[in-house]
This record gives structure tokens, sequence and C-alpha cells, in this order.
């Protein structure tokens, strides 16, 4: 019998479980593989620390389908750097055939690098809310965590039309904006900041001056990835709590007009919680179509997702592209604009 491994690098998201119970199913029911899931990913590796999943304990594990997080434990990617040699050994010691890693783009580039090192069988599946991983329109828990945002703006929204106040809300995304830009849309956003447009000041106010003579409006939503940057680089940025603090003690000192403002830094709760609908359907067709590939004998690529469906991509490739951005003249940038959304100064 064939021994498939699997596991869950980088940060956690909603849709893991999903992606580990479709491999299991597949790999067991249709091919009678072995699989093995890995614990805390190269650190199991290393410490051999793997535990058998079966297709009957799908039984327990379809328990698992509503439930964020990872049965399998994660790693942030540079806690096991410096220990290469027996991260490849734990893939032969372990007696795998083949491994399937559900991760994001710096676990990717880490692990691409160890197969290839260690000519493992290596496939991946890309998971993060960021959803910036090369050369996929979607990574498993993107869509969740845009709901999550989204839930969060709207019971924002009551609060601060009820007392006329500003809110800043922060959402992650490490370096790329397309968290902040689908929720902020979806959420009904005044104002969307993303690194990939840098924004001022000045154009944060005037906007909310707008909304005050246009509309009478005194209340206002701003979204802020946390990696946004603004058009003049100012070394004071990083001496506040978030990037979110920033930006409201720039407004209050800089605003014409009288503003009551607050911060929310949403944080790790976009991380968390059961996968909607669209991350299930993902991590299942992904979760099959890695197994599928495995079974064929092709390696070293990543399932991804493109126009509608399910197709595959060299490692290679994506890790040279990674991480993808928001294109400043995507659909949905103009979109924003066409709502009269305020989504920094582009040139
Ligand atoms: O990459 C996913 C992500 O949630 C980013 O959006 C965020 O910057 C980072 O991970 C947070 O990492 P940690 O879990 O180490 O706090």
């Amino acid at each position: 019998r064939k021994r498939l491994g699997v596991f869950t690098s980088g940060g956690d998201c909603p849709g893991l479980n999903t992606a580990i119970r479709a491999i299991v199913a597949h790999a067991t029911l249709s091919y009678g593989w072995e699989v093995l899931g890995i614990l805390h990913a190269t650190q199991g590796l290393i410490e051999r620390k793997a535990i058998p999943l079966n297709a009957e304990g799908l039984g327990g594990m379809d328990v698992l389908l509503n439930m964020g997080g990872t049965i399998l434990g994660a790693i942030n990617k540079g806690d096991t750097l410096g220990h290469g040699d027996e991260v490849i050994a734990g893939y032969y010691e372990l007696g795998l055939d083949a491994l399937i890693a559900i991760c994001g783009d710096g676990s990717l580039k880490i692990l691409h690098q160890l197969a290839q090192k260690g000519n493992w069988n290596f496939l991946a599946i890309p998971k993060t809310i960021d959803n910036d991983v090369a050369l996929t329109d979607r990574a498993i828990g993107f869509d969740t965590a845009v709901n999550t945002v989204v839930e969060a703006l709207s019971r924002i929204t009551s609060t601060a039309a009820s007392h006329d106040r500003v809110f800043v809300v922060e959402v992650m995304g490490r370096t790329a904006g397309h968290l902040a830009l689908y929720s902020g849309i979806a959420g009904g956003a005044d104002i969307i900041l993303i690194p990939e447009i840098p924004y001022s000041i000045e154009g944060i106010c005037q906007h909310l001056q707008k909304l005050r003579d246009r509309w009478g409006r005194k209340f206002a939503l701003i979204v802020v990835a946390e990696g946004a940057k603004p058009l003049e680089q100012d070394a004071n940025h990083c001496h506040h709590a978030s990037i979110a603090h920033y930006i409201a003690d720039k407004i209050l000192q800089h605003s014409p007009i009288p503003i009551e403002l607050r911060v929310s830094v949403l944080g790790h709760i976009q991380r968390g919680g059961a996968p909607m609908a669209m991350d299930r359907l993902l991590a299942a067709g992904m979760g099959n179509t890695a197994v599928d590939l495995a079974a064929q004998g092709t390696f070293g690529r990543m399932v991804a997702w493109q126009a509608g469906q399910v197709v595959t991509v060299p490692i290679a490739d994506v890790v040279a592209k990674c991480p993808r951005h928001v294109d400043p003249d995507s659909f949905l940038i103009r979109t924003a604009q066409g709502l009269g959304i305020y989504v920094g100064d582009k040139p």
C-alpha cells in the first residue's frame, strides 16, 4: 500500500480540515492508499510525529467539516529553518510515497526548495485569508474571511451611524489588499486603503468632507489593509499600535471638520470560524485533484482555481510570482471607484 503524507503549514484558516477530509476520503476510498497526517508540518517531519487518517475515521471527521483551524496543527514558516536535512529525512523515515502540503506562499517557497533538494514527490494546495498565492484566483480560507469581515463591518456600521462616528477598521492581508478590497466593497466601506495604491491623509479628509457636504453623512467606514502605505512615507507610522491607529491620529490632526473617531483592529477573528460553502467546495475540489495527481505520479505541482475551475500549475512558477497583489486596474478597483469609494491616490 502506498503511503500519502499530508500537513498544513503557515497561518491557519477556515477550510483546512475540509481539505484534509477530502484528501483522506479520495486517497483511501478511491485508491486504497494509506494516509498519514503529519503534525505541525515540518516540525512533525523532524520529530516523526504523524497520525494515521482513515476512511473509518471519516465519520468523526465529518464533524470537522464545520470546524475552523486544523486538526493537524500548523507552524510558522520560519520555525524549522536551519533544520532542512532533518526535515528531508523525515519524509523518508515516515515511509512516504508522496506528500501534499496545504500552505501559503511563505511555506511554499521553503517547502519547494526542500522537496527539490530531498527529491520528494511533492504537491501543494493553496490556503490563506490573504489570497496572495500566485496563479490561483482563490486560496482556501479567503472567502470565509471576507464574509467574517463583512459581518463585522455590518455590526460596526450600525453603531457608527447611531453615534455619527468615523470608524477605521483594520483588516489582515499582509502585503496584499485582496481581503480589504473584497470585504470593503461588500461591506459598504466609504474608503478602502490597500498596499497596492498609496493613500494620502488629505485624500481621506477630503472624502470625509464630501460625504458630509453631499449627503449630510457624519459617520463613515474606513477599511484599511494592515499593509497599506501612505503616498509620502512617514517614519512616525511605526510608533503607533497599528496602521489603523496611525491613520486615525493623522485624520484627527488634519481634518478641517470636527470628527468623532474610533478604531477597530479585527485581528485573528478573521482566521477563525466555520468555513463558508465556497471554501468547502474549493477545499473538496482541490483535495480531490491533488490526490489524483499523486495517483498519476505527477508531482511538483500546485492545485489552483482559475476561471471557475480546478487546474494545476508548476510550483516553481507559483513561487516565482508570489505574492500576488491587487491589480490597480482590476474591475474591482473600478467597481469601488464607481461606487464612490476612495481607494487611494492612483497615479
Ligand atoms: O498570512 C495570514 C495572516 O493572517 C496575515 O494576514 C497576518 O499578517 C498574519 O498571518 C498574522 O500572523 P500571526 O498568526 O503570526 O499573528
